[in-house]
């Protein structure tokens, strides 16, 4: 079944790109990996990602920066995808205030590049595509307040230059499908967390403050209610969307976007409880977290969730994992990878 297969993932020393690279590859499923390694967060994560994966025969990794044609073009000829899942991009939020350029180059710039890779792949490197699936984003919805976010509803008030990106790459990758006939889907990730996860994200930060004794400012007194959902159950979804190109839509457009997510939000309180349980028993604090309860501040959104029915109804998706699980996951491996708290400030 896997036979012939071969993968180009980008951002494969990310966090997701890592952990779907390692599936695959255990699945025999031969992989070549591109990523730029910046240093928006501490490269050494990523080199360690890299380093796990290169353990497997069948894992190609090449440097190189998605916005630059000629080496993506190098890439595909090397790699000869008939699939690709792309990953790449600048994330966080917070991050595009003081630096928007970044956004535009990988977000736009780089997007545009893999896309126009895609349609000239047959005359690149001799294989003809067979499915795009891309990396969106929850950020979409705004401070939209219905609940759980549906990809029915409206998505064209994005509150940052990332959900602006990632809307962009929604409407991008339509054109191409439909101009080209490129099969794409898009995958509006929720919250992901887990091992080898990335330090920008709040649970990560949430960590690293109770290993310094530093308090956790907890909003609306953690009464907000979020989705998390466990890096495994979310490669289990990206794997069975990339065995399958979308149906065409209405207009005969073989292109798809679905929430991958978490249909079980949680209270901000109970997870950040469930966080410093976990990093007592692994040993990673051995004093309570501090928190601070604050109000709710203007802007935030009292819940989001996901809705995940078109993905269950498609594909069979169902996260399993419960926050014990997966929160105990996450704090064996930074006990591991920041061993007795050694971690740099
Ligand atoms: N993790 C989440 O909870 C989450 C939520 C919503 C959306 N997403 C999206 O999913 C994708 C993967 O996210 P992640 O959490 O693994 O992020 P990540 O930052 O860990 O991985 C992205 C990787 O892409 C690489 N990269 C960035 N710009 C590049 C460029 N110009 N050229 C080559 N490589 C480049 C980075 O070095 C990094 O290793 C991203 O597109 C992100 O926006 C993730």
């Amino acid at each position: 079944m896997n036979e012939g297969k071969r993968v180009l993932i980008t951002g494969a020393a990310g966090f997701i790109g890592y952990h779907l690279s390692s599936r695959l590859l255990e699945q025999g499923i031969p992989v070549c990996g591109l990523d730029n390694l910046n240093d928006y967060y501490d490269v050494n994560l990523k080199k360690a990602r890299l380093k796990l994966l290169s353990r497997h025969a069948d894992f190609q990794f090449i440097r190189a920066d998605i916005s630059d044609e000629a080496a993506i073009r190098n890439c595909f000829l090397h790699a000869r995808p008939n699939i690709v899942v792309h990953l790449a991009a600048q994330a966080g939020v917070r991050y595009s205030i003081t630096n928007p350029e970044a956004y535009l180059q990988s977000n736009l710039i780089g997007f545009f590049r893999i896309l126009e890779a895609c349609r000239h792949s047959e005359e690149i490197c001799g294989q003809k595509l067979s499915h795009l699936v891309y990396a969106s984003s929850s950020s979409v919805y705004g401070s939209n307040q219905k609940v759980p976010y549906s990809t029915q509803d409206r998505a064209d008030h994005p509150v940052s230059l990332y959900a602006a990106t990632k809307k962009s790459n929604e409407l991008m990758a339509y054109a191409y499908s439909k101009l080209y006939g490129i099969p794409a889907t898009g995958l509006r990730f929720f919250t992901v967390y887990g091992p080898l996860g990335r330090p920008d994200m709040a649970y990560f930060s949430f960590t690293d403050k109770m290993v310094r004794g530093e308090k956790i400012q907890l909003f609306n007194n953690g009464d907000m209610y979020r989705d998390f959902t466990y890096i495994d159950d979310i490669v289990s979804g990206v794997v069975k969307v990339m065995s399958r190109v979308p149906d065409p839509d209405e207009n005969g457009v073989w292109h798809k976007i679905y929430n991958i997510g978490n249909n079980r939000p949680e209270t901000l309180l109970h997870f950040v409880e469930t966080l410093e349980r976990c990093l007592m028993e692994t040993g990673v604090i051995n004093r309570p977290a501090v928190k601070e309860f604050l109000p709710m501040q203007p802007g935030d959104v009292y819940q989001t969730y996901a809705d995940i029915e078109d993905l269950e109804k498609d594909f069979g998706f169902r996260p399993q994992t419960g926050l014990d699980d997966g929160l105990l996951k996450f704090a064996r491996w930074y006990a591991g990878f920041y061993p007795r708290t050694a971690k740099p400030d």
